[in-house]
């Protein structure tokens, strides 16, 4: 890239006499991390340049030359080290000129950089929650998967960390498939909510150009172009929408990974970690340590740390443009890479799980985890539920003492409890007969877990469609 035949170094060097502060022009620049808006800023002035275009700027020889010259800037390598340009919207015009002579310095005519980066940022975004949303597709997909695999495995189901009732391990990994599907949702909001373009909304006060702004924001694939000049170039709720759904998303790959290294502890035994997901430990040879889940447990504290750092960069700030919003940026293309870097192994690792079902359906068969199918079974019999939940836990009681589960309590013990018991209980509090006895919509009744895993399945396929459509219109 040639650094010559460029024009006055700054954008705004005009009504300035002394020069720039060594420290401060490095310190305040944006270059260095918003180089990589540079497809946006490419498409985004192509845009703006055929509705100059249009309002007679530029002879539509013009606007071919420019077309031209900024599709070959946009082709431009290792960009990220040029000392010169301020910002990305610097380094656009400077390398524009390199292309195209001062012809170049025509495109900015009716537009500002306060509208460019709200433009710039808003493509980015609008491009992470797309792949975000594709991300989650396909761990959705894997954890569907991982579900119909486990069959009819049945695990035990925790309230308080402590065994509360036997769940089958589908409608386990069903849980995480619901928040997804919650999350996916919150991406798709946050997308249809931000896709306007500020372009026309000049520095503060709208463009002083007759513009026609639906030229750009069609060029862009927006819905339509923002209603506010000063709110359109000083909003970033659209970016602290991403973020926090982002960070929501985190809550729950974390709540995931923590299962996860719960469970593929030795005292629980309920998982094989895969290998290829593993590493060891440089001092303890016999280790195998779940870095993955604790790196994507670890991960959802940066999230959150990027919503927080937006909500209140953006909290008490005046109409409309600040520089500060600059500071913002980092934390978005964080959080972009974070959610890439996570959808780039949790579906592989999800995957390779593999269950020790024999363990998990041990646990599930101690611990009285049927002492609320028992007391079901009492009162179908006419038993008052508060009455029965007493006398089973009389009889959990019993056997605490003589350390035998419900199931293994002689018949006549039971009967000195209540003259309801009879040889037909130990069928009714059997593992099988415990799970399918939540027999309602979102009850772990394996009938009801098969439809949800279809109905899952189905709506995966349809947002997946969905998704395919909307990435075209764009
Ligand atoms: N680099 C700036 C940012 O990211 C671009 C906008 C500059 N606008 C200005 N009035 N100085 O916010």
């Amino acid at each position: 890239m040639s650094e010559q035949n460029q024009p006055a170094t700054k954008m705004w060097s005009g009504r300035f006499r002394d020069p720039l502060n060594k420290q401060f022009e490095e310190w305040q620049r944006s270059f260095p991390f918003d180089w990589r808006l540079l497809p946006h800023e490419v498409e985004a002035s192509i845009a703006h340049a055929r509705a100059i275009e249009a309002a007679g700027i530029l002879t539509s020889e013009e606007l071919l030359q420019m077309e031209q010259g900024l599709r070959a800037v946009a082709k431009l390598k290792n960009i990220a080290d040029s000392e010169q340009a301020e910002d990305i919207h610097h380094f656009v015009e400077l390398e524009l000129t390199t292309q195209i002579g001062d012809l170049a310095l025509k495109l900015h005519t009716g537009r500002s950089r306060n509208e460019q980066i709200a433009t710039d940022m808003r493509l980015f975004v609008r491009e992470a929650i797309d792949n975000t949303i594709a991300g989650l597709h396909e761990w959705r997909k894997a954890l569907i998967d991982l579900a119909e695999q486990a069959g009819e495995a049945v695990m035990p189901g925790y309230t308080h960390l402590q065994r509360a009732e036997p769940v089958f391990v589908a409608h386990w990994l069903l849980a995480y498939v619901a928040m997804l599907e919650r999350d996916d949702s919150r991406f798709a909001d946050a997308r249809r909510r931000m896709n306007f373009c500020p372009l026309g909304s000049g520095a503060i006060a709208g463009a002083t150009l007759g513009l026609n702004r639906r030229i750009a924001s069609d060029a862009l694939g927006f819905s339509a172009p923002t209603d506010n000049s000063m709110d359109a170039t000083s909003d970033r709720d659209f970016m602290l929408d991403f973020a926090q759904a982002a960070s929501t998303l985190g809550l729950h790959i974390s709540r995931f990974a923590e299962e996860l290294t719960l469970y593929a502890t030795a005292e629980f035994g309920f998982v094989h970690l895969p290998e290829a997901y593993s590493t060891g430990s440089s001092a303890m040879p016999q280790k195998k340590n779940p870095d993955l889940t604790e790196l994507a447990r670890g991960k959802s504290a940066r999230l959150l740390g990027a919503a927080t750092a937006l909500a209140t960069l953006i909290k008490g700030l005046p109409l409309a443009y600040n520089k500060d919003l600059q500071e913002g940026q980092e934390q978005i293309f964080d959080v972009a890479d974070t959610l890439a870097g996570l959808f780039s192994v949790l579906p592989g690792f999800t995957r390779a799980l593999t269950f020790r079902t024999a363990k998990m359906q041990s646990a599930a068969e101690t611990g009285y985890l049927n002492a609320m199918a028992a007391a079901t079974y009492l009162s179908n019999k006419g038993v008052p539920f508060r009455k029965a939940h007493e006398i089973v836990g009389n009889a959990v009681r019993l056997g605490l003492d003589k350390q035998l589960e419900l199931n293994a309590l002689p018949l006549a013990d039971l009967k000195q409890l209540s003259e309801h018991f009879d040889e037909d209980f130990f069928v009714a509090i059997s593992l099988r007969r415990t799970v399918d006895c939540h027999d309602v919509p979102g009850g772990t009744a394996i009938d009801r877990v098969e439809l949800a895993l279809n109905e899952a399945r189905q709506r995966l396929d349809a947002a997946i469609d969905k998704g395919k459509s909307v990435s075209l219109q764009k």
